[in-house]
């Protein structure tokens, strides 16, 4: 019989380091279990719907499954499992290094893979292989000095450099590990699939240059580095940022950087207030934790997400407009070609008492990629309707719109994109045949919403 793993979840989420309970994967359950402290303390549990108000004494459980083999809140702390994940590279080397052999694919390494990286991630969630390590960590994650001043540094920055080319850029130089390791410390996981490291800077800085998460004076960012084999994607990315803040969406600051030759897209981390992480939780994690049959984006259609926002009302207080803002970014995501809105690319920030939607990031068009090129990554029915404009218009009562409501909130969309075609042909990075394609995509959207408005 498979043996049982344990692990320790710690969090700053007061601004100090406290435990917040003991996590066990066993084969087919996990659980996790309040420290009474904590249970006592009155603090935000480790997801909403895993939250001390509602288990209290009680272990939480999840069965879990090949697709989701730790409680959903953890997958994000997981390095992604892809090729450019700068994180599950970095963690491999250092398992390889320690088992003297390749790391078996498989549940065995993702757990190890949780403990090695799942700490200073987003959000308010610190998972460690026990106490011990929990302390160390903490004990020891104080910010290094800035690079860029001494020899040592630039050294040190040309390191970080050289690992980004080699690993984003596939170009073929070498860089040495443990350099990077003592400059930005081990880098927390994060999610997604486009490479990014979380690290601060300085607004403005020209060079770019990379201090580790938390440096005085700096802002901690996500910092997203573009891969050749989507050239132009955070122009793009960029762009989508900027409607959605002139359409009066909440957007976080956002800075492009071009330094030797890496493209840079720094999105200002929301994740943290003053120092202290806020909870954050994907609308993916919310949906697998409450649903356990649920396991993947696919699993849901975009006409049952008002209902899922009226189930969570019951146990977490949720501004009134909830489904109206998600109904918002639902359009603006049709009328953008943004086709990868999916579960995971919309979170709430808070506990049960304070829950609000995160604000807008990675509205990145990836309908300008052909192999992207899907009107919605979360699936719809337009069965019954004459397009799927008259589905997404439908699609506004399912949030409880009035219909005066769904006509203004088309309007203002429309309103927000009306240049938008012109504004990706302006972009000269973007290869043309991604511009062309998303221009004409985004005007086909909008030519199927027109009719209901004025
Ligand atoms: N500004 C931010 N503040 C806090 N967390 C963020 C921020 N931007 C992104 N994140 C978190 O980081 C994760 C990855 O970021 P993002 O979605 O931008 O990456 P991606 O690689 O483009 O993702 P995808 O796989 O959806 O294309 C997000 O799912 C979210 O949890
Ligand atoms: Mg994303």
């Amino acid at each position: 019989m498979a043996r049982n793993r344990h692990a320790s979840i710690w969090t700053r989420v007061s601004g100090a380091p406290e435990k917040m309970g003991d996590l066990v994967l066993s084969e087919d359950q996990t659980a996790f279990t309040y420290t009474s402290d904590y249970l006592a303390s009155g603090q935000p549990g480790f997801c909403l719907l895993g939250d001390v108000r509602i288990w209290g004494n009680e272990s939480v459980s999840y069965p879990i499954s090949e697709r989701i083999p730790v409680f959903p809140r953890l997958l994000s702390l997981v390095p992604g499992n892809n090729p450019r994940n700068l994180q599950r590279r970095h963690y491999l080397d250092i398992l390889r290094a320690t088992l003297g052999r390749e790391p078996p694919p498989g549940p065995e390494t993702e757990w190890r893979l949780l403990v090695m990286g799942g700490h200073g991630g987003i959000g308010h969630v610190d998972v460690f292989s026990d106490d011990i390590s929990a302390q160390a960590w903490y004990g020891s994650n104080t910010p290094t000095p800035p690079m860029g001043t001494t020899t040592a540094v630039s050294k040190s920055r040309s390191q970080l450099w050289r690992m980004l080319k080699r690993n984003v850029l596939d170009e073929n130089v070498e860089f040495d590990p443990r350099v990077i390791e003592q400059t930005l410390g081990p880098t927390p996981s994060v999610g997604g699939m486009i490479p990014k490291l979380l690290v601060s800077m300085t607004p403005g800085d020209a060079q770019a240059n990379l201090y580790p998460p938390e440096t005085p004076d700096r802002r901690d960012v996500v910092l997203k580095i573009e891969p050749p084999e989507y050239a132009g994607l955070l122009d793009l990315e960029a762009l989508c940022l900027e409607i959605h803040r002139e359409a009066g969406f909440p957007v976080p600051a956002y800075a492009r950087y071009e330094a030797d030759g890496l493209q840079f897209l720094a999105v200002e981390r929301f994740d943290r207030s003053a120092g202290r992480p806020i909870p954050m939780e994907s609308l993916f994690s919310v949906i697998a934790t409450g649903d356990h049959l649920f396991r993947e984006t696919g699993d849901i259609l975009l006409e049952e997400l008002g209902g899922v926002i009226q189930r969570l009302r019951q146990v977490a207080t949720l501004p009134e407009d909830t489904g109206a803002q998600l109904y918002r970014r639902i359009l603006m995501a049709l009328l953008t070609g943004n086709g990868d809105l999916h579960l995971d690319n919309l979170a709430f920030l808070g506990g049960l008492s304070d829950c609000r939607l995160a604000p807008v990031y990675d509205p990145a068009p990836m309908r300008a990629w052909p192999r992207h090129n899907l009107v919605s990554a979360i699936p719809f029915d337009p069965s019954g309707y004459a397009d799927h404009g008259t589905f997404f218009v439908e699609l506004g009562r399912s949030f409880g719109l009035s219909r005066d409501q769904v006509k203004k909130d088309i309007d203002d969309a429309l309103d927000a994109t009306s240049d938008y075609s012109e504004r990706v042909m302006d972009l000269p990075r973007v290869p043309v045949q991604q511009r062309s394609q998303l221009a004409e995509i985004a005007k086909k959207e909008c030519r199927l919403l027109l009719p209901y408005t004025d």
